[in-house]
């Protein structure tokens, strides 16, 4: 990619993450049969990971958005979260998918599912292409989990640094 050449590492290709985002689909299908399905993609990290995977679903699912803006303090998520684009639809009586792209230190999911709950959905899943165990700070159930990575700075496949670099078709790693 043009400005970070000889500094990107890939970690997870395309074709790992497409195996990957074909078995969470079948996974899902087969849990979520006969159920009212709203997937919500999480802006904006989990667009790529989000659009691939329900095409994976075989359900009439419905699909909706939300942005959120986590504030950080120093390099990591403080814990206060701003919605910026809610939802469209009311999702009660739902079951709702919530699609990530990495949860880090739980903080930013944390609030997000409890803020779901009170719209009274009647179940909701989480669905996360990541996972930073080492990071942990608040433990948040990830029902659907594509890969689990180390404490390492990913970007690709909807994963930023500084806005940059959602569009790169792996995930990877920039190195100093
Ligand atoms: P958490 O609240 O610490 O779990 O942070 C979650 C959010 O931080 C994710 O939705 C990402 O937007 C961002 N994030 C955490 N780790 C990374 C990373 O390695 N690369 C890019 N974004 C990340």
């Amino acid at each position: 990619m043009q400005g970070i050449e000889g500094k990107l590492r890939t970690l997870i290709d395309a074709e790992a993450i497409a195996a990957r985002v074909k078995e969470l689909g079948a996974q899902i299908t087969a849990a979520h049969q006969g159920q009212d399905v709203v997937v919500i993609c999480v802006l904006k990290g989990s667009i790529l990971f989000c659009a691939d995977l329900v095409r994976q679903i075989d359900l009439p699912l419905t699909i909706e958005f939300l942005g959120l803006r986590s504030y950080e303090d120093g390099t990591e998520t403080s814990g206060v979260v701003q919605i910026t684009s809610d939802l469209t639809k009311p999702i009660e009586g739902k079951d709702v998918i919530v699609v990530e792209d990495i949860v880090d230190t739980g903080l930013t999911m944390q609030y997000l599912l409890e803020n779901l709950e009170t719209r009274r959905p009647r179940s909701v899943k989480l669905a996360s292409l990541l996972h930073k165990p080492a990071r942990t700070r608040v433990p948040v159930t990830i029902d659907y989990l594509g890969f689990t990575v180390d404490d390492v700075f990913v970007i690709g496949y909807g994963l930023d640094y500084a806005q940059r670099y959602r569009n790169l078709p792996f995930i990877g790693v920039l190195s100093p």
